[in-house]
């Protein structure tokens, strides 16, 4: 299982002060490091693997500064990546390096710095995580307390990078509720740029923790060097970027600590969460892939290499509004399209009170009998008659104060006494407190008791949908009140890998009100998400084009909506383009399949048998972004590549008269290869363009490129290659 803020290495080295270099090396990457007698870790350069250590040195350019900036020891006009205060009121820490040890982990070296303040009982072990088969090294440290009394931990970075100056520009993704991930880029100029979020609970509307450093000027989609990182904590953070009159930019991220000075007690660890960093001489797409290829394949991504089912959620056909005949209806016409799994979303419980609006229910995971008459053994047993999966919608983190469980438990809400209660969604929601392990085991026995009461139950649709507004635990001691953003995400880590330790096959999807979630704090528990509430094709174009920056196709969950759409004002967009762009993820469908028309259903089906052969090219290809929507050039273009064969998606995102359209050129094929094009989910009712069936070299798809023939408003093509 992939390692989190949990994990605890439990060694101590005994060693008098060490002095020497290191390499940290992944394929194409190293990280450089030396240390002095009696000196802190420090770093000298991070990037490509085509140098040498002497090299760097040699030429001047190593950096030769502290990997873990701490306050007290670094000059003060600089930002630390640690601060501690001692139980005494001391507020430095200066590290001395006692030494390193290395292990083998799965296909990864671990690297362990040991070093001990030399005034105050303390011990920082700083990790590397260097994989042998994907460009991606995890940093991390592991803060130990050795005194008598409590620590203060006021700043705990997972991480720092050292950057040269020059024409910089940072990347990172920003959004709302429907309208998640939009790319924001700008250049990195003096001062200091902070990213951050302080949700409380959901970490990626707004800003989201992960980003990407172009060294080479504006970022460019296939080449340049780009540095990625990619904060794995599902809860508040803070990316920090600090530009002085000097040559090197510096780059820290961390759990935010504001409100969060975390209080460590005597003899205990505090793990930071794992920061994963990749470089890439490929652009933005090189550093895409990487992250991609290691959640794929080192654990950032429960589902790894597998893909998803071609799967229908209730959600936009019938909001509240469901009952067992519309259930198995849905699950009639799913399975006729070729669909392969059902999920029944919210509505669905509630005894006292019945969940049919957002004001009441949560916490209450009874089936309500009046709509569900035989329960869901009936509907496990529907799907099973129909050949397809069921799977089924929970919100296990909240309650509303109209429902049984607040009634008997009025505290298990966070909460600060005295203060009236803010509350979210339907005037009534509040957050359950994680930090109480009693609401631990509440939360694993949602879980638990429909597992083992339904366990043909193979899907679970995990929401959430409120941020933390009451700073307030009724479980911690009045002193430890500060480490409630940061207890409820270990909280919620400890039930998940309950969760996971006994069900490590049912696929669970990470939701928060749409893509609230999508980060690698949680992904190691979760096989996918919901990229966004807006289902818009037109804007998913753009939502899903910011996704898959970090986070890769088998992951990200695309559905077909229904016409016309209420979120975007009603706009009407064809049935073709709107399964086209959903086939570029995790393809699914949202909407009541009884309302399309004899057309919608037709190209459905269609697009469910053509989706069915490209999916291992799409999920678990390498993507290349070919031409971004948010250029404005009238198309967006991408692709998937997979051993010999690829996946093309063109959308038509403009349209007007004598409209100059551009070449699409390919990306990541073999130029002595010569591969034949075949349109899939051609039109219903036209024939295939005149480029299906054509044979070209990679060599002129990715030189020359492609006239691809985009007539009408929201023309849009998917062409296979094969080179066979
Ligand atoms: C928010 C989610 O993003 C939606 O998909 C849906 O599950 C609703 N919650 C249900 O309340």
């Amino acid at each position: 299982m992939f390692v989190t803020a949990l994990a605890v290495w439990g060694m101590s080295l005994n060693t008098n002060a060490w002095k020497g270099e290191v390499t940290i090396a992944t394929p194409n990457t190293q990280l450089l490091l030396h240390a002095d007698e009696n000196s802190d870790l420090r770093m000298d350069y991070y990037g490509s693997r085509s140098c040498t250590a002497a090299e760097v040195r040699d030429a001047g350019t190593a950096f030769n500064y502290p990997a873990l900036p701490a306050f007290g020891a670094v000059d003060m006009v600089q930002l630390p990546a640690l601060q501690i205060q001692h139980a005494d009121g001391d507020l430095s820490s200066e590290l001395k390096v006692e030494g390193y040890d290395v292990k083998e982990e799965g296909n990864a070296k671990v690297y362990v710095f040991t070093m001990r303040d030399k005034l105050q009982p303390l011990v920082v072990r700083l990790f590397y995580k260097a994989y042998h088969d994907v460009d991606v090294i995890e940093t991390w440290t592991e803060i130990e307390n050795l005194a008598k009394k409590a620590v203060t931990l006021k700043r705990y970075d997972s991480g720092h990078l050292v950057i040269r100056q020059g024409d910089v520009w940072i990347t990172h993704l920003h959004g709302d509720w429907a309208a998640e991930a939009e790319p924001t880029t700008e250049p990195l100029k003096a001062g200091v740029k902070v990213i951050r979020n302080s949700d409380g609970a959901r970490n990626a509307h707004l800003d989201a923790p992960e980003v990407m450093l172009s060294l080479d000027g504006r970022p460019q989609e296939n080449q340049g060097r780009v540095i990625g990182a990619a904060l794995c904590w599902s809860g508040n953070f803070e990316l920090r970027f600090n530009t002085l009159l000097k040559k090197e930019h510096h780059f820290f991220a961390g759990i935010d600590p504001q409100s969060s000075e975390y209080v460590l007690d005597p003899k205990q660890t505090f793990a930071t969460p794992h920061l994963a960093l990749t470089f890439s001489t490929k652009g933005m797409s090189g550093v895409s892939r990487a992250f991609h290829r290691w959640a794929r394949t080192c654990g950032g991504l429960h589902r790894g290499m597998k893909v998803g089912d071609i799967l229908l959620n209730s959600w936009e056909g019938l909001y509240f509004d469901i009952n067992e005949e519309r259930m198995v209806q849905m699950m009639t016409d799913i399975a006729a399209f070729g669909g392969e799994l059902f999920v029944m979303d919210d509505g669905w419980f509630g005894d006292k009170y019945p969940r049919n609006n957002d004001t009441s229910s949560l916490g209450d995971w009874v089936v309500d009998k009046r709509k569900l008459p035989g329960g869901i053994k009936a509907l496990t047993d529907a799907a099973r008659e129909r050949g397809i999966k069921f799977g089924i919608w929970i919100e296990p983190e909240c309650v509303n104060t109209k429902s049984e469980l607040f009634e008997q438990h009025p505290e298990w809400a966070l909460q600060v006494k005295g203060r009236d209660l803010k509350l979210g969604r339907g005037g009534t929601q509040l957050v359950l407190d994680m930090t109480n392990p009693k609401v631990q085991d509440f939360v694993f026995k949602v879980f638990d008791d429909l597992m083992t009461q339904y366990p043909e139950i193979a899907y679970i649709k995990w929401d959430a949908n409120a941020s933390i507004q009451n700073y307030g635990s009724t479980y911690l001691p009045k002193d430890r009140q500060q480490n409630l953003y940061v207890d409820y995400h270990l909280g919620l880590l400890k039930v998940l890998q309950r969760i996971r330790a006994k069900y490590p096959d049912v696929v669970i999807q990470d939701c928060a009100s749409g893509g609230g979630r999508a980060n690698y704090g949680l992904l190691p528990y979760f096989d996918e998400f919901w990229a966004s509430d807006n289902t818009d094709a037109l804007q998913r174009v753009y939502i899903q084009w910011g996704t898959s920056y970090f986070f890769p196709a088998n992951a990200m969950a695309c559905h077909i909506n229904h016409c016309p759409y209420w979120n975007t004002g009603g706009r009407v967009i064809p049935v073709k383009f709107r399964c086209d762009v959903a086939m570029s993820g995790r393809l699914g469908i949202e909407l009541q399949p009884k309302d399309m028309t004899d057309e919608e259903r037709r190209q459905c089906t269609t697009c469910f048998a053509d989706y069915k052969q490209l999916r291992p090219i799409v999920q678990t290809g390498d993507l290349y972004r070919l031409l971004s929507p948010y250029d404005r050039k009238g198309v967006a273009s991408l692709m998937y590549v997979k051993d010999n064969a690829a996946a093309l998606f063109i959308y038509k995102t403009d349209n007007y008269y004598n409209q100059p359209l551009p070449r699409i050129r390919l990306a990541g094929l073999d130029p002595a290869v010569t591969y034949t094009l075949t349109e899939k989910n051609v039109r219903v009712g036209q024939r295939p363009c005149a480029l299906s069936g054509k044979r070209f070299t990679g060599r002129f798809l990715m030189d020359v490129g492609l006239e691809v023939p985009l007539r009408e408003e929201y023309a849009s093509r998917v062409f296979e290659l094969t080179s066979n």
